[in-house]
């Protein structure tokens, strides 16, 4: 079985190809044939963040693009399902994959999929089958989401927590910007964390950011103060110290541990309330390597299961969601006129 997702939620223009290897009706694992990805972030690289209409014209623009290179080499009419995120995201962008998935679909007479996007974060590790992992804490960190879900199985969840204000990937953007770094910010902070060579005790800023509500028993997040303290310490540096490489790596690696410490933290904390087998993570954040490595102790000193995506796999890509249309084929319509944008869909 071959399918088509289709992914346009934000920035990134997103088609792919997934082939279903099964066995006796049984799934064993997904092969991706073709996983495009049109990046728009030098765009919006100037203003710091995505700038909805803008992106809007670039999907348009680029999805026949991706979609002649993602499935160049297969037989289109070998294709036998459609799946296109429907929500959430920004519903201008939504609606450009939308329609050309619609539009496929008419002139191809294929069912299409609606797939939530978070949802397909989650089933990102899901390329090979495992059903003995549940009940799982997912934590879903990435550019618009910080969520903890319960999930029961795949299909079933429940919102456990979530960030009050800015997400972590935001964070990371929103720092980025303060620092002078690259657009986007997450993996600008961790190529400079990475080259952070100094001891704690001889630091030589000495800067201490908050973690956030860590002590609070609830489960949900806040990272904005993180960023206002960043904002406050570098205001209060020279012009020099601001863009010396030592300020800056010290600083880096200072935000980085302080977003790692609370969301390990209150993830450990619900799994363990919930009494889960497993921890699984999804989003663009959880392309950090710094993230997956702490993670992955934690979770081996508390006795939990752990899944991460492979890396390709974390930030948005429409193999993710290839793989969430199929688990959820059952939904499969040619009732075109009900699927529609959700910019604020929930899990
Ligand atoms: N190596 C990394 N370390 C930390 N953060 C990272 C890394 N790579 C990417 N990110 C962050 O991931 C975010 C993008 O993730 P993703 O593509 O899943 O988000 P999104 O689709 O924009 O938001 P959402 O999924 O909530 O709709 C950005 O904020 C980016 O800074
Ligand atoms: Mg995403």
């Amino acid at each position: 079985m071959l399918i088509l997702g289709i992914d346009t939620s934000c920035d990134d223009t997103c088609i792919s190809v997934i082939e279903v290897k099964s066995q006796k009706s049984k799934v064993k694992s997904f092969k991706i044939l073709s996983n495009i990805t049109s990046s728009q972030a030098k765009l919006h690289a100037k203003y710091g963040g995505v700038y909805p209409f803008l992106a809007k014209r670039e999907h348009q623009k680029n999805l026949p693009v991706v979609f002649k290179k993602a499935t160049k080499g297969i037989d289109v009419s070998e294709i036998d399902l459609i799946g296109v995120t429907i929500g959430p995201g920004l519903e201008p962008c939504l609606w450009q994959g939308i329609n050309f998935a619609k539009d496929l679909a008419k002139k191809i007479n294929l069912k299409i999929v609606p797939v939530n996007h978070i949802e397909a974060h989650i089933l990102a590790n899901f390329i090979e089958e495992n059903l003995k992992l549940f009940p799982a804490i997912c934590l879903v960190v990435s550019g618009g989401h910080t969520q903890l879900i319960l999930m029961k199985k795949i299909g079933e969840y429940k919102l456990i927590g979530e960030t009050r204000d800015d997400a972590a990937g935001e964070c990371f953007d929103k720092i980025a910007r303060i620092l002078g770094l690259d657009y986007p910010g997450g993996p600008a902070i961790d190529e400079q964390a990475r080259r952070w060579k100094f001891e704690i005790r001889n630091s030589k800023f000495e800067i201490k950011l908050p973690r956030p509500m860590i002590s609070q028993k609830n489960y949900d997040f806040s990272f904005s103060g993180l960023k206002t303290a960043v904002l406050y310490d570098f205001r209060s540096r020279s012009p020099k110290v601001r863009k010396s490489k030592e300020y800056i790596q010290e600083m880096t690696k200072e935000v980085q541990q302080a977003i790692i410490d609370v969301l390990i933290s209150k993830t450990i904390g619900v799994a363990k309330e919930f009494r889960v087998k497993t921890i699984i993570l999804g989003g663009g954040v959880a392309a950090s390597q710094e993230l997956k490595k702490q993670f992955k102790t934690a979770c081996l000193n508390s006795k939990f299961k752990h899944l991460v995506p492979p890396k390709n796999l974390c930030t948005d890509n429409a193999a993710m969601v290839g793989v969430a249309a199929f688990y959820h084929r059952d939904k499969a319509t040619f009732d075109f006129e009900k699927i529609e944008a959700n910019a604020n869909l929930k899990i």
